[in-house]
């Protein structure tokens, strides 16, 4: 086993040119694991990740924080969630795609995450209603899904800001966020007859598209163009003369943005029933619905059956998850 230690927080947040000489792009190998997150597959595709797609719990904080400027304690709790729920917590690896014989099967009795299945498999952190890649019971739950992305250039030309240098309607904007969110939704609730959309996946949704808007703007000038979004969406590299963010963006400039997304089509977590109806779900009443969705309810318990190394990086995680949210970690209640 490896022991996992939450590396410190670093001073390096402020606004600078991505990539630098030593990570350049490098299309990915038959091998190598890419999957339905466009933020970590550039990183890899530009070695801030390792090219192969299998990392730890310290390397994806360090990358999302050197790419993208993403605040530490915000990217532990996404690390740390994506290693417990499809990672191997024991050897700290987790694959940000698929299945790979890198990221074996936990030791002991945990039956948990077995197989670990990387980021890329259905349930607990991919999930419904995403921009760029269908529902898991509809279509390709995990790869670029160009009449997806269609639809939010359609939007963006619709609703998004005009710009002087690409065009008009080719800036996105959160008006933009706010019609393609609310159009996706409605498709998928039509569509997907096991959609599920519950608190956790719901925030992380919406957080996803706060994403693209605090991301993968321009850090010069806050502003996302069509070209940019398109460079990191279809071709998962960084684009010519880009900046990171000029500030740490963490989960309280993400919520502000889900808060401001949703308010234009306010809709709410639930699921589609037998008949194909939406079924809002009663609320949580805990320090945290997210959290506790996410990382309680969602995570396997048979962790509380982990020994030496494994129990002490389980904790770590649990903590490291709870942490940006200020609740006290509670430990995992889920199916395995
Ligand atoms: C989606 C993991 C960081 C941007 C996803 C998904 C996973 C994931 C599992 C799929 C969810 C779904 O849509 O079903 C992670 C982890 C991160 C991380 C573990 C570690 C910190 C980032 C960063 C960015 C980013 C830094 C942006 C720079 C996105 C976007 C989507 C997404 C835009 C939605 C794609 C779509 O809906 O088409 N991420 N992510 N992520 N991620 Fe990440
Ligand atoms: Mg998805």
């Amino acid at each position: 086993g490896v022991v996992i230690v939450v590396p410190p927080v670093s001073n390096d947040t402020g606004i600078k040119m991505i990539p630098d000489n030593a990570h350049p792009f490098q299309a990915p190998g038959p091998n190598d694991q890419r999957g339905p997150c466009p933020g970590l597959n550039t990183l890899a595709n530009h070695g801030y990740l390792p090219r192969n797609g299998i990392a730890s719990f310290e390397q994806i904080i360090t990358a999302v924080r050197e790419g993208f400027n993403m605040e530490h304690d915000l990217a532990g709790a996404l690390a740390g969630f994506a290693m417990l729920a499809r990672g191997n917590a024991f050897i700290d690896l987790v694959s940000i795609g698929g299945e790979s014989p890198l990221v074996p099967v936990l030791p002991g009795a945990i039956d948990g995450p077995n197989p670990p299945g990387g980021i890329s498999k259905h349930g607990r952190f991919e999930g419904d209603v995403s921009m760029t890649r269908q529902d898991a019971a509809i279509g390709d739950n995990v790869h670029f899904q160009d009449s997806l992305y269609d639809e939010l250039l359609l939007y963006t030309g619709r609703f998004g800001d005009d710009s002087p240098v690409t065009g008009n309607g080719s800036i996105v904007t959160t008006k933009v966020m706010q019609e393609f969110k609310f159009a996706r939704f409605v498709e998928d609730q039509v569509k997907d007859p096991v959609l599920q959309y519950h608190v956790g996946r719901f925030t992380l949704s919406y957080g996803e598209a706060a994403f693209v808007l605090n991301f993968f703007a321009n850090g010069t000038d806050g502003t996302l163009s069509t070209p940019v979004m398109g460079s990191f969406f279809r071709n998962q590299t960084f684009p010519d003369d880009w900046y990171r963010r000029s500030s740490p963006g963490d989960i309280n400039l993400i919520g502000e943005g889900v808060d401001q997304i949703l308010s234009a089509h306010p809709i709410a977590p639930g699921a589609n029933d037998a008949n194909g109806n939406y079924v809002l779900d009663a609320p949580l009443n805990t320090c945290s619905a997210v959290y506790f969705n996410l990382a309680v309810q969602n995570l396997p318990a048979s962790y509380s059956k982990a020994t030496g190394i494994l129990k002490q990086n389980v904790n770590t995680l649990i903590q490291a998850i709870a942490k940006p949210f200020g609740c006290p970690a509670v430990f995992p209640t889920g199916p395995s």
